[in-house]
């Protein structure tokens, strides 16, 4: 892959693909270019993984294959109206924004453009990012592989139709604060019971993790994966019934439903 990429923005965004590209290319930070509005953010990323500056983002269109738009939404209008004359055909977007649409992206040229959109999460920084991906019509399966290879550095890269990224966001966007709730309570409890707490938070946390991995690594269906750890008579179905007693389910299920009702109020404003 000889292609140079572009990253509009030297954010938290841009800093994270960045490292996961360098962690696993070797070489590619001499393929990587990057513009920022201050000057000094800009430096400090280019000093950090030997990658490109460029003072322009026009500079930046102009001589990347792909190019990320990792700026915030707001910045759109200002950025894509300055690019546009040198995104040809053959160009990839890659568009970062939260709540921005591929035809939002699309409006801006007179013709329609390669354009994938991502909605990545916070645990893209410790490359267990979940990446949703979705593709203007004119993605090419190579387009495709070649943004899969890129994103799967900081994360698991799934293709979906762009519907569903609102249920995205919820599920992977916002929950990292609900789990992070789940492991400060379950943190709690622990040194209620006595564990110094930093040791409370590394239980709790690498249980987490070591579930989630038996989830998808073993492909366990979580219910059978809780009747596992169920003895008759034991203690964990005595917890089990007090989660369920107090709607532990519905509570859930209610916080991702309020998620997504105010996403789809946040997008009609
Ligand atoms: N952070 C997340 O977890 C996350 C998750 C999903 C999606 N996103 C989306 O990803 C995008 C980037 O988020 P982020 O967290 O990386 O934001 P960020 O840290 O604020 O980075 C945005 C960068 O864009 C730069 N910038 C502003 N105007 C510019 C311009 N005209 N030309 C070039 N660079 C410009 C800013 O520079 P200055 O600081 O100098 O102004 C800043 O460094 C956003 O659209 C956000 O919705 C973020």
């Amino acid at each position: 892959m000889n292609k140079k990429i572009g990253f509009i923005g030297a954010g938290n965004v841009t800093k994270t693909v960045i490292s996961g590209l360098v962690e696993h290319f070797e070489g590619i930070n001499q393929q990587i270019y990057i513009t920022n509005r201050s000057r000094m953010k800009g430096e400090e990323l280019r000093d950090l993984y030997k990658v490109h500056l460029l003072d322009s983002n026009e500079d930046l269109a102009q001589i990347c294959d792909i190019i990320f738009l990792s700026v915030k939404p707001d910045i759109y209008p200002k950025v894509l109206p300055a690019i546009q004359p040198y995104i040809n055909d053959e160009k990839l977007l890659i568009s970062v924004a939260a709540g921005t649409q591929i035809e939002d992206v699309q409006q801006y040229f007179n013709e329609p453009k390669k354009i994938i959109r991502i909605m990545p999460n916070i645990a893209v920084t410790v490359s267990e990012g979940m990446i949703a991906m979705c593709c203007s019509p004119q993605i090419t399966r190579l387009d495709l592989d070649i943004a899969m290879a890129l994103l799967k550095s900081i994360g698991r890269v799934d293709l979906v139709d762009e519907y569903m990224l609102d249920a995205v966001t919820c599920v992977s966007g916002c929950s990292p604060a609900f789990i992070a709730l789940f492991i400060e309570a379950m943190a709690d409890a622990s040194v209620l019971q006595g564990m110094p707490r930093e040791k409370a938070y590394q239980y709790a946390a690498q249980t987490l993790i070591g579930t989630g991995k038996l989830i998808l690594e073993k492909n366990i269906h979580p219910g059978p994966l809780k009747d596992l750890v169920t003895s008759p008579g034991g203690a964990t179905i005595e917890g089990i019934y007090v989660l369920e007693r107090k709607g532990f389910r519905s509570i859930v299920m209610e916080a991702m439903e309020a998620c997504d009702k105010k996403l789809k109020a946040m997008a009609r404003k």
